[in-house]
């Protein structure tokens, strides 16, 4: 045990955007945890642990004793970017397998839709226009190409294998091997990666080192008409580059889930771009009750001396 304070039972002090959790939430969660509102903490300095998802910069400061922050959600980018974070702390991620699935189906759908031109079905369905003559090759003979190959990259693999595609993915560690999956790993992988993709689908954590990875080099090394598939987070993405690129007609089009500022704004040239399909930011969600799960696992670790399950990386990032 690290520390006199922390054993059970467990209040959660659930900030910013998190707050959403705590509100009517009707499902199980551990009797040993309450979770409350920063405005319903009686005593700020007994609080040990925090949910948080996209905590405002001060978010932290009045809890001097944090050691653990849970991220809501896969993604930490947002909590280890926040100014106030105690160094000390550890910081958790969700890791669902559900989540990653759907985040697999989600890409799929994209897929299909660029592949098989589904946006052009939806306009002519407008005027009902029956219309079977401008198909082209619907072979499977074409490579997608995946950055990042964590969880969510793997089912999303796994996904795009089991649909007849070729599949090559850059990995950092290059450690991970799926049957059907060619990885890629080194300095060069993600352009690599990018150089072989018909379809380009982004799916890496944001870091420092992966920040504005989507620009306009990299859309350079993808081969003519190649589409870009979006699910990483909106920092990666240097938006004016993309619709450059697509402009030029040198890529064929993009789905977008994620971006720079959240919601995107009604005036944003990105929502009216013919060649752009935009989602807000639904790729996939975990569930309130494996977040509050997952929780009472990583603080049962913590209480045990051991590293948390869920527990990131603070020197990568991820
Ligand atoms: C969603 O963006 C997540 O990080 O799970």
């Amino acid at each position: 045990m690290k520390d006199a304070q922390v054993s059970w039972p467990l209040t959660v002090v659930a900030l910013s955007e998190s707050i959403d959790l705590v509100k009517n939430f009707t499902g199980d969660i551990d009797p040993r945890i309450t979770l409350v509102r920063p405005e319903d903490v009686e005593d700020p300095g007994a609080v040990t642990c925090a949910l948080a998802w996209r905590p405002a910069a001060d978010a932290f400061d009045p809890y001097p004793n944090i050691m653990m922050v849970s991220s809501i959600a896969a993604g930490v980018d947002s909590i280890m970017n926040c100014p106030s974070l105690p160094s000390g702390a550890i910081v958790t991620r969700v890791r669902d397998e559900d989540q990653a699935r759907m985040m697999g189906a989600f890409a799929a759908w994209h897929v299909v839709h660029h592949h098989r031109q589904m946006g052009d079905f939806l306009e002519n369905q407008k005027a009902a226009l029956w219309d079977r003559t401008f198909r082209p090759e619907m072979s499977c003979n074409m490579t997608i190409g995946l950055l990042g190959f964590g969880l969510m990259g793997q089912h999303t693999a796994r996904a795009m294998v089991a649909m007849g595609y070729k599949v090559v993915a850059a990995s950092r560690s290059g450690g991970t091997t799926l049957e059907g999956v060619e990885t890629v790993s080194g300095p060069d992988a993600v352009t690599e990666v990018a150089r072989r993709s018909d379809m380009l689908i982004n799916l890496l954590p944001l870091t420092d080192e992966t920040a504005n990875v989507l620009n306009a080099d990299l859309f350079a090394a993808m081969p003519e008409g190649a589409i870009l598939i979006q699910l990483g987070r909106g920092e990666h993405l240097v938006e004016a580059d993309l619709i450059a690129a697509l402009d030029s007609g040198h890529l064929g089009g993009a789905s977008l889930d994620v971006f720079r500022q959240e919601p995107l704004p009604a005036d944003d040239p990105l929502w009216a771009h013919p060649k752009i399909l935009i989602t807000p930011h639904k790729a996939s969600d975990t569930t309130r009750s494996e977040v509050l799960r997952q929780l009472a696992e990583n603080y049962a670790a913590l209480l045990a001396d051991e590293t948390p399950p869920g527990a990131v990386d603070r020197a990568s990032g991820y």
